[in-house]
């Protein structure tokens, strides 16, 4: 075999694309995605630029929570095809310089995986967290199976937790354990076998399901954290070029608990979440009721502010250093795409310019390319829907690949597509914009192109910002000047003396001293101190 870099190398160079596997390409004409369906888009992949894809679960699963309920981890659900076609199509992808992830549902099962059907029988198995009380703790829900007692979840009901212990004892809950008994031993071990067993057949590693949740009542998640590092240090070992992402959600914790990089996410406590909302949700598409509204920064009223987004950026910046990397995601299966309620196609170029220009670990999630939108009313779908006014399926409809029937996603009924596809005649599609040179999916292949060929526009480089607001204006690698004016207003500010020569521009100009922005507008510019 030929070396491989370590992850913290080339993770440093990847442009990340998440693909829903239900949803990306239907070879088989059933209606649902498959392996060879995405074997057979792989040119699409080459030619967009992306060098690093990750999978939701695609094992054998019965799809309470569209596979995040798995059953298997060591098999593929067979409505994706075989073990056999994930490697093939992962040997695929490597000949194009794409790495394959997967994700890894380290938290939790599917109440139909053979190891809690066992352990809901057998009274002494401790892989699962089970009271052996007579009234349900809360958040408990009552054996399936011959033993007395009822089980932990960690997300739905059907999603028993693995039993990775406690931090700390408690005297009312007797069946708690410390993190090193046999039930907890038994399942990190489990964790290292899954993952041997999928990167010995060519994968790159894994994106990390809810990965902060292992341990229980652990204050501050300092044993999650050990017991991550200690895989860590095992992977650094045995595989030493497989990433770990984590969804944590948190990168200034999750980089030191051992993950190559974690994502900002639009969960978690208000801190946590703020980042990501106040650049792109608005209140739209997946709605948290608990989330107080906030005006996105990236919103056509331009009554926003980037400040939560950098002062998180700062602080998790200095915090993660050069350890690992923090993960920008435009949008993913759990919240709403970039394009979503109010914000229109001619929004959609500034975010990425900022996003494929900004130090991070770009995550562009399928469809986001050409401007698929969060599509109101989708009906409900394999656990989609998470609250009155949030519902995921909207952003996990087919693929729109051409005008033919089903959008080029399926040849299958209509009516027998996984999710339905956005019904606007006018929807985007790859074919349309891959013959428009003026498209938005051409101008993110070139920041693509551009970003991949330039080393002060990556993750590792330095960032000046210059104006805080409406533009936003920074300097990456002392050499290129990035303009982003997401409000539909023009917006103006101080230029640095420079000379600018304009890359990739569109309605902005440097001059005289100022910047001017056009409402939308964005500007790349290689710059010369005069
Ligand atoms: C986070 C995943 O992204 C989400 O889709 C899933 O429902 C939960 N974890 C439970 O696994």
């Amino acid at each position: 075999m030929h070396p491989r870099p370590p992850a913290t190398e080339w993770l440093a160079a990847a442009v990340l694309y998440q693909i829903y596997p239900q949803s990306f390409a239907d070879s088989d004409g059933d209606g649902i995605g498959d392996f060879a369906g995405i074997e057979a888009r792989l040119d699409y992949l080459e030619w967009l630029g992306v060098n690093t894809v990750w999978f939701n679960p695609c094992f054998s699963s019965p799809f309470n929570d569209a596979g995040y309920d798995v059953a298997d981890y060591l098999n593929v659900a067979p409505r994706y095809g075989t073990n056999e076609d994930l490697t093939r199509l992962t040997e695929a992808a490597g000949r194009r310089g794409i790495r394959v992830l997967l994700d890894l549902v380290a938290g939790h099962t599917s109440d139909q995986h053979p190891w809690f059907k066992a352990s809901a029988n057998d009274p002494s198995d401790q892989r699962f967290i089970w009271a052996d009380s007579t009234e349900a703790p809360e958040g408990f829900v009552a054996s399936p199976g011959s033993r007395p007692g009822f089980y932990q979840p960690n997300f739905f009901a059907s999603q028993p937790a693995l039993n990775f212990g406690h931090a700390r004892m408690h005297p009312d809950e007797p069946w708690r354990v410390p993190v090193d008994a046999d039930g907890p031993r038994t399942n990190r071990q489990a964790l290292r076998d899954i993952m041997d067993h999928w990167l010995n057949l060519g994968l790159s590693g894994f994106r990390v399901d809810m990965a902060a949740s292992l341990v229980k009542d652990d204050p501050g998640h300092a044993e999650t954290a050990g017991l991550w590092r200690e895989l860590r240090g095992w992977l650094d070992e045995k595989h030493p070029h497989a990433a770990l992402l984590s969804e944590w959600g948190d990168p200034k914790h999750a980089v030191p608990a051992g993950f190559h990089a974690d994502f900002f996410l639009q969960f978690g406590s208000r801190a946590d979440g703020l980042p990501l909302r106040s650049l792109w949700n608005n209140w739209e598409g997946t709605v948290n009721e608990a989330w107080t509204p906030l005006e996105p920064y990236f919103g056509a009223k331009g009554e926003g502010t980037p400040r939560l987004f950098l002062d998180a950026w700062r602080e998790t910046t200095e915090a993660v250093g050069d350890a690992g990397f923090i993960s920008l995601p435009t949008a993913n299966h759990d919240f709403s795409r970039l394009a979503c309620g109010p914000r229109t196609a001619e929004q959609l170029p500034a975010a990425f310019v900022f996003q494929l220009t900004w130090p991070t670990l770009p995550a562009i999630y399928y469809g986001d390319e050409i401007g698929m939108r969060y599509v109101p009313g989708t009906p409900t779908r394999e656990g989609s829907r998470l609250g009155p006014r949030y519902d995921r399926a909207g952003s996990r409809t087919p693929m729109q690949w051409d005008h033919s029937p089903n959008a080029g996603f399926s040849t299958a009924s209509t009516d027998d597509l996984y999710l339905p596809l956005d019904p606007d005649p006018a929807r985007p599609t790859v074919a349309a914009q891959r013959a428009d040179e003026g498209s938005l999916l051409h101008l993110v292949r070139r920041l693509i192109a551009l970003r991949k060929a330039t080393r002060e526009l990556g993750a590792r480089s330095g960032t000046e910002v210059l104006h805080e607001g409406y533009p936003l204006v920074y300097v990456r690698g002392g050499r290129f000047l990035v303009v982003v004016n997401p409000r539909s207003g023009a917006a103006e500010c101080t230029a640095p003396a420079c000379a600018a020569t304009a890359v990739e521009a569109s309605g902005v100009e440097v001059d005289d001293g100022r910047i001017r922005a056009s409402g939308f507008g964005f500007g790349i510019f290689t710059i010369e101190a005069t």
